[in-house]
């Protein structure tokens, strides 16, 4: 079935939001209500609660029965499941978060994440196909450069071998939606690699409410000036950086979420004048009513490194009380400094982040101290 256009206006075009429900899911689903789009979350709540949707409506001011967003709660491996979600619904692009995404567990459970991320995404795209809906955004890691030969990171920079699972199915769902691409050119593909999602929304309603002790930092430092937590362990002093701890650009969640905006105008031609979608050397098109097709790949990060020691001297900043730290070995796998060039995202897309590390730390200790328990049970 010929691709769906996207020359409509976002009051007319529905978005399909996989994983809507998880952290980067709800701010966007968030910031696409307010561009006016239309959205249906599909999320089987894995790693997430009704509670997290409850609340993006509340911010939105939407009623349960609004249309303009509609939850189901569906596994997208579950042909039938999508399949009922895309007759139903009139769906126009998809915005693809679903998956498992802590990287240690990924070495434990290879056969889990290989089979939720990879085989659950090609369920998705060969029902979506079915349904003539070819335009798709796809959540892509900067872990998909591996250990980099130089910083900052931009597109065109080498993907090395991912050194786990979890790494590998990005970097494979990069190569397979690209051929996606190669084969049926009505195919109209964003890959956006981000770098380290941080942050809440300005409300404090929604923010990362992860399960269990966290691997990631700043929901650590978080329970950690929470009292939940008695000090956080930095990995390392002894990396060849200013201050000797690891460098990362992290980026915050509503800039992440604006960024997906900014993808889907783009990919409706909206917005851009680039050459972008040859990023993956592939030569894209654009159709009579604006619509592109091709594959499209964009960093998305602040383009500005922050160390370890840094982070939480802001986070003390932001929630005027000490974060008790002590200096622990090296984590396995950790590289020493990773931060983008967004130029890119900028020049193609429009779209640069606006928010500082400091804002970051303010909003996760909003999120963080009005619900130390996250959603809740
Ligand atoms: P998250 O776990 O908060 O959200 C993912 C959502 O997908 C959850 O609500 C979960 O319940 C749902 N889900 C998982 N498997 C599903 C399935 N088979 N069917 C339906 N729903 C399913 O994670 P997040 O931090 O919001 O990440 C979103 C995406 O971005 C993921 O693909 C992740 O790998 C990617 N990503 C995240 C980060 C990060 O640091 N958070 C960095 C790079 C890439
Ligand atoms: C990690 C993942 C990466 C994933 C990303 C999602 C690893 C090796 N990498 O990236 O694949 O895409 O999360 O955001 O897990 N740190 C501490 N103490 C802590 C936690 C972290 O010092 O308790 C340090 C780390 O050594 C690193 C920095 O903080 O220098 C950021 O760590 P983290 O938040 O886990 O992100 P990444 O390792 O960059």
């Amino acid at each position: 079935m010929a691709n769906k256009g996207l020359g409509k206006p976002a009051s007319d075009t529905c978005v399909l939001v996989t994983g809507g429900a998880g952290f980067i899911g709800t701010h966007t689903v968030l910031e696409l209500l307010d561009r006016g789009y239309n959205v249906v979350v599909v999320d089987n709540l894995y790693n997430s609660k009704p509670e997290a949707i409850r609340r993006v409506r509340k911010i939105a001011g939407l009623a349960e029965d609004d249309p303009r967003l509609v939850f189901v709660e569906a596994d997208i491996i579950d042909r039938d499941a999508m399949d009922k979600a895309f007759a139903v619904h009139d769906i126009d692009a998809i915005i693809h978060f679903a998956g498992y995404k802590a990287v240690g567990e990924s070495v434990q459970k290879p056969l889990e994440y290989y089979w939720n991320n990879v085989a659950g995404t090609l369920a998705l795209m060969d029902v979506a196909r079915d349904h003539g809906v070819k335009n798709v955004i796809f959540s892509s890691s900067a872990t998909v450069y591996g250990e980099p030969d130089s910083v900052p990171l931009t597109e065109s920079s080498p993907k090395h071998d991912a050194t786990n699972p979890y790494g590998w199915t990005k970097s494979m769902l990069e190569q397979i939606l690209t051929d996606l691409y190669v084969g049926d050119n009505e195919w109209n593909v964003v890959l956006l690699r981000y770098f380290n999602p941080i942050g809440a929304h300005e409300s404090g309603l929604i923010g990362e409410d992860p399960k269990g002790i966290p691997n990631n930092l700043l929901p650590y430092v978080a329970q950690v000036a929470v009292g939940k937590l008695p000090a956080v362990g930095v990995f390392g002093d002894d990396y060849d950086t200013p201050d000797g701890t690891g460098v990362r650009d992290y980026i915050h969640v509503v800039d992440l979420a604006r960024g997906h905006v900014a993808a889907l105008d783009w990919m409706a031609g909206r917005v851009g004048t680039g050459e972008a979608h040859d990023a993956a050397s592939i030569p894209g098109a654009q159709a009579e009513d604006g619509t592109r097709s091709g594959v499209g790949v964009f960093n998305l990060g602040t383009g500005r490194g922050t160390s370890v020691l840094e982070v939480i001297s802001a986070f003390e900043k932001a929630c005027g009380k000490p974060i008790p730290y002590e200096i622990k070995p090296r984590r396995d796998g950790d590289i020493a400094t990773n931060f983008a060039d967004a130029a890119k995202a900028r020049d193609e897309l429009g779209w640069v982040a606006r928010y500082d590390i400091d804002r970051m730390c303010e909003d996760v200790w909003r999120w963080q101290s009005s619900n130390p328990d996250g959603y809740g049970d």
